[in-house]
């Protein structure tokens, strides 16, 4: 069989050679009193490349999320988001069980909403029962395509929330790939937002962490629910340290990945046609609808395994690819190859 190409994700990177060389010689401390100074480079470092006050460095995206929701949403409340965001989706059940939110879905267009209809969100009820707190929005959308969101786009939903005096919470768990095809810098959307989040451990390549962003008080506030959760980890410069070769060395590559994305997708429009249009490819998620190929995303699954390249589902009738720094454009043709083994099978 041929070698395994793995697409299910772009969390499923190795650490780098400098990575893992820098994470040996990590200085660290005790990240609980904040004496890591390795921790401490990287979350300086966060703060100063989103233009902001500080950040927080945390295990996970889904961490740094569910430590805003705690922040910013009492429970009982609504935060309001577009229906298919990771904050409402995968994270449902950690955000009634950790904060108890109600969360008011919108539908938008590849992930995206407007202007208007978060303003319409945000009319206040007249009953006073319906309270938002929150507005989350999430750049690129996951299950929009990976698409970037405008920055415009950005400013007009800032404005809305202002003028209703409610927050704009930004999943940036990858705004890199998004500044890539936007041109937009991450300060830039930082700028816009009450409190924001991206993760090292997806395009930037490194094994773990994320970064939660925003102004003093409210990371001082992050703080004290990262302990409450049970996250003060210690030693965490070891990690700290390849999250810092990330960020330095992560964003500028992230095109490659994306080019990468767009030739798997021609390959896939090629071999099973309306299956996927690769101009709505804009970054590094590819979904391929297998509705209308008599077999389910499942079975596409088992047979692309079978071939020698892992997918996920991403949602009924679709299977979701990522492309990221360890696969190779040859890998990606070789994925395609799987592709059409399977499509004969
Ligand atoms: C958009 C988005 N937000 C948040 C997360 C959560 O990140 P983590 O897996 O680090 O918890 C993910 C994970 O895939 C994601 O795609």
């Amino acid at each position: 069989m041929t070698a395994l190409i793995d697409l299910r994700s772009d969390t499923v990177t190795r650490p780098t050679e400098a990575m893992r060389k820098a994470m040996a010689a990590a200085e660290v401390g005790d990240d609980w009193y904040g004496d890591d100074p390795t921790v401490n480079r990287l979350q300086e470092k966060a703060a100063e490349i989103t233009g902001r006050q500080a950040a927080l460095y945390l295990p996970t995206g889904t961490m740094c999320n569910q430590i805003a929701l705690h922040a910013l949403v009492r429970a009982g409340h609504f935060a309001v988001c577009e229906s298919s965001a990771h904050i409402c989706g995968v994270e449902l059940h950690s955000s009634a069980a950790l904060t108890g939110v109600a969360f008011r879905g919108l539908s938008g267009v590849r992930g995206l909403l407007s202007a208007e209809q978060v303003a319409e969100a945000l009319t206040p009820d007249a009953a006073d029962v319906t309270v938002v707190d929150l507005v989350a929005i999430e750049n690129s959308h996951q299950r929009g395509g990976g698409t970037p969101q405008p920055l415009e786009r950005v400013r007009a939903i800032a404005k809305a929330c202002q003028a209703a005096g409610v927050p704009l919470y930004m999943d940036g768990a990858r705004v890199f790939n998004a500044c890539a095809v936007t041109g937009a810098k991450v300060a830039d959307y930082a700028a816009e937002v009450s409190a924001m989040m991206f993760c090292l451990s997806k395009g930037l390549g490194a094994p773990i962490g994320s970064m939660l962003i925003g102004d003093s008080e409210f990371i001082r506030e992050a703080r004290r629910i990262k302990i409450l959760f049970g996250a003060a980890w210690r030693q965490a410069g070891i990690m700290a340290a390849a999250g810092l070769i990330a960020l330095e060395e992560g964003p500028q590559r992230l095109h490659e990945d994306h080019a990468k994305a767009r030739i798997l997708a021609e390959g896939v429009a090629e071999l099973l046609p309306g299956s996927v249009d690769p101009d709505a490819v804009p970054t590094n998620i590819v979904f391929i609808d297998v509705s209308g190929t008599g077999r389910s995303a499942p079975e596409w699954a088992k047979r692309l395994a079978a071939e020698g390249v892992r997918v996920t589902m991403g949602g009924p009738g679709r299977v979701r690819m990522l492309t990221h720094r360890d696969v190779s454009i040859v890998d990606i043709h070789e994925a395609l190859a799987a592709w059409r083994r399977a499509a004969a099978s």
